[in-house]
């Protein structure tokens, strides 16, 4: 198969213990106005507030801030931050969080460029924005990816549902790295996080094309190094090492440089989101709680992938076994190290114990053409149902 891409990441990226060092220069580009978005208050805890906070004034800007952005961010508080945007009118809107921080900004950068309704028009109809406010970041946990991309994910709490979109317009103009502001992360959010780039990985490597092209390697390469990684990190939180690869990793999961030759999938994405919907779950665990059912339910349809994926990324020996029984091995390989690393295997450890709203789950979800099948909405019920 020949393929062809075009490609261009218009966010600047600046990673390293000192990275933060380059926010002046970021903040001259911009105008005199900046809204700064932060979460329920972890920043303040680490001093990461004040240290940008120093940052902003000797800048001489003028800061309204946005706190109290939560995990799986919501629409309601999303409709507040295009009020305040539009009364304070912002040149910058400045993301100092993680993923639901970063989204929350992204939403309320092309929210307040329309009078149309955000949530209706770009995660509903997913249509094009007409234009959208700066958003930089400083990101302080590594998982989603949000960071160097055009995607945006919002829950809509009163519709229960949990949609993406994604646009050029949604790149941050810049973004901040500093592994070590990711010491402080709860160990369930780092688990989470870290869960969340192996999705990432799995999303676009479990999906045709089967010919050996760069991309599968990148991604095995950038997958074995997660798994070794979380392993130094979930006993040493403090190892600058393992925790600037997986930033890194993260950033490099989902900024679209790994989907060149692949149709990609994104169905257990989908089938996530409708999970925190519903749960308010940490994204990554939501992801770990069904990935080893869900590619169990892929790998009849590619064998040869799932096969590839126990040698290449668990080093399991084929000797003696078909592709499926060594693809099988591979999916128990990956489901024993979620264990390992503590992360969910199944919904009734994410507080998800009956099967009272699954169907519902299941018929919300968004149903993408997938990488090697498309799902029913009896499948993804069946798929929450054996994970429960
Ligand atoms: O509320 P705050 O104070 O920010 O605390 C957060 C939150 O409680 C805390 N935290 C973050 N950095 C910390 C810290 N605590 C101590 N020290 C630090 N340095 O961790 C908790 C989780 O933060 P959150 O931002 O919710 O996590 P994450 O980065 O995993 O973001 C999850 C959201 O991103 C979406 C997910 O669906 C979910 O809504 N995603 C966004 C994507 C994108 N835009 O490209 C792609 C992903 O697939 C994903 O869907
Ligand atoms: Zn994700």
């Amino acid at each position: 198969m020949s393929f062809e891409f075009s490609y261009q990441n218009p966010t600047r990226i600046h990673f390293g213990e000192n990275a933060l060092e380059n926010l002046p220069f970021e903040l001259s580009i911009f105008g005199e106005k900046v809204l700064l978005v932060y979460g329920t208050g972890s920043i303040k805890r680490t001093g990461i507030y004040d240290t940008v906070m120093e940052c902003l004034l000797k800048a001489g800007k003028t800061v309204k801030e946005l706190s109290d952005v939560t995990s799986n961010p919501t629409a309601s508080k999303v409709y507040e931050g295009i009020a305040l945007s539009n009364s304070f009118q912002p040149d910058l809107i400045l993301a100092v969080g993680g993923g639901s921080v970063i989204d929350c900004a992204k939403a309320i950068a092309v929210g307040a460029c329309t009078t149309k309704d955000f949530w209706d028009t770009f995660f509903v109809k997913r249509e094009s924005p007409e234009d959208a406010l700066p958003v930089g970041v400083v990101l302080t946990m590594a998982g989603t990816g949000s960071e160097m991309n055009g995607g945006a994910v919002i829950t809509n709490e009163l519709e229960k549902k949990k949609y993406s979109t994604q646009h050029g317009y949604m790149y941050p103009v810049f973004s901040i790295l500093n592994p070590k502001y990711t010491y402080s992360v709860p160990q369930e959010q780092m688990v989470s996080g870290i869960c969340d780039i192996i999705s990432h990985l799995m999303e676009t490597y479990c999906s045709p094309s089967d010919d050996d092209i760069i991309t599968d390697a990148l991604i095995e390469a950038i997958l074995k190094n997660t798994l070794s990684s979380a392993r130094i990190a979930v006993k040493d939180p403090y190892n600058y090492t393992a925790r600037s690869n997986l930033m890194w990793g993260a950033m490099l999961a989902l900024n679209g440089i790994l989907d060149f030759g692949k149709m990609e999938d994104w169905m257990a994405h989908q089938i996530e989101h409708q999970i925190g919907a519903f749960t308010a779950c940490p994204h990554g665990l939501g992801l770990s709680a069904i990935s080893a059912n869900y590619y169990r339910r892929v790998l009849p349809y590619a064998p040869n992938r799932f096969a590839r994926f126990a040698t290449n990324v668990f080093g399991i020996s084929s000797e003696g076994k078909t592709e499926t029984q060594l693809g099988y091995e591979g999916i128990d390989a990956l489901e024993s190290f979620f264990k390992e690393i503590g992360a969910a295997t199944t919904l009734s450890e994410l507080g998800l114990t009956t099967e009272s709203p699954l169907r519902e789950m299941a018929n919300s979800c968004r149903r993408l053409q997938g990488g090697y099948r498309k799902w029913t909405k009896d499948e993804i019920y069946a798929l929450l149902l054996e994970s429960l």
